[in-house]
């Protein structure tokens, strides 16, 4: 009888932990904000801009925008936590934030952990070499070292297929380490790696390119804590409405890239 009765408290116990650090739509509400854990290092996703005049930092991307119709929609104000990518669903899972927006892939792996939204956004993961290199698809990856971002879809991939890996906690680490030749090659998300080559490319003293060659399928969505329900159920109605008015075509659009809605 002890027993079952201190399994009921662990249980309880555990029920008030899970309700506690997951955000339901009256708390963002009550609260009038929502507190986003985000990598700004992604993007045209996510980015950190610093105010030149007053040196603070801001936040723009394709992520941030979509964030911000969420927002207007909810009638509360959006508050960004920048973290490492590897912190950003450790602060979802312990309600230190009530949404994580990250380019996030959907995997399996992650649905043990978190909620996510609908999916709004297909991706793949392309390897990025500098001009010349040797290696000229996924075929001659192994026995190479590779550049990833740590606690990615990227990282995960490669561990996968066996290739030697050094993990960066921020993509544009990985990126240096490519161009200064501490790694071979570097996988990441194709329309950053997009956006990252050409800024590089513009200023920097090599050349890198893409190989055009999508290695995986990654599915685009926002993660929540277990128990968020309501409000994942809320953000998939902006999410759905952007899709079918045209909106989120044209918050593409303003970053320079083409949209689909995906086909699932
Ligand atoms: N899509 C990949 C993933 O989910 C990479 C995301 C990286 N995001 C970032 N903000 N750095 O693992």
């Amino acid at each position: 009888m002890k027993k079952l009765l201190s399994l009921c408290l662990t249980l309880s116990l555990m029920l008030c932990a899970v309700s506690a650090s997951a955000a339901t739509l009256e708390d963002v509400q009550a609260a009038g904000k929502i507190v986003m854990s985000s990598s700004p290092d992604f993007p045209p996703f996510e980015n950190l801009v610093v105010d030149v005049q007053t040196g603070a930092d801001g936040y723009e991307g394709i992520e941030i925008d979509i964030m911000n119709k969420v927002v207007e929609a909810l009638g509360v104000t959006l508050d960004v936590k920048a973290t490492d990518f590897d912190f950003v669903l450790t602060d979802v899972q312990n309600g230190a934030a009530d949404i994580g927006v990250s380019g996030f892939t959907v995997t399996e792996e992650r649905k043990k952990n978190v909620l996510f939204s609908d999916v709004y956004y297909l991706a793949a993961q392309v390897i990025v070499v500098v001009e010349g290199s040797a290696i000229q698809s996924a075929a001659d990856l192994s026995g190479k070292l590779i550049a990833v971002q740590s606690g990615t879809t990227a990282e995960a991939l490669c561990l996968e297929e066996g290739y030697n890996i050094q993990a960066y906690k921020a993509n544009v680490d990985a990126e240096l380490a490519l161009v200064n030749n501490s790694v071979d090659a570097w996988v990441i998300d194709n329309t950053v790696a997009k956006r990252m080559v050409q800024e590089y490319n513009q200023a920097g003293g090599k050349t890198l390119v893409i190989l055009d060659e999508p290695m995986t399928e990654e599915p685009y969505a926002f993660a929540f804590a277990f128990g968020s329900e309501t409000l994942v159920d809320a953000v998939n109605v902006v999410l759905n409405d952007l899709m079918t008015s045209g909106e989120m075509a044209a918050i593409f659009e303003k970053y320079g890239e083409a949209y689909e809605v995906p086909q699932l």
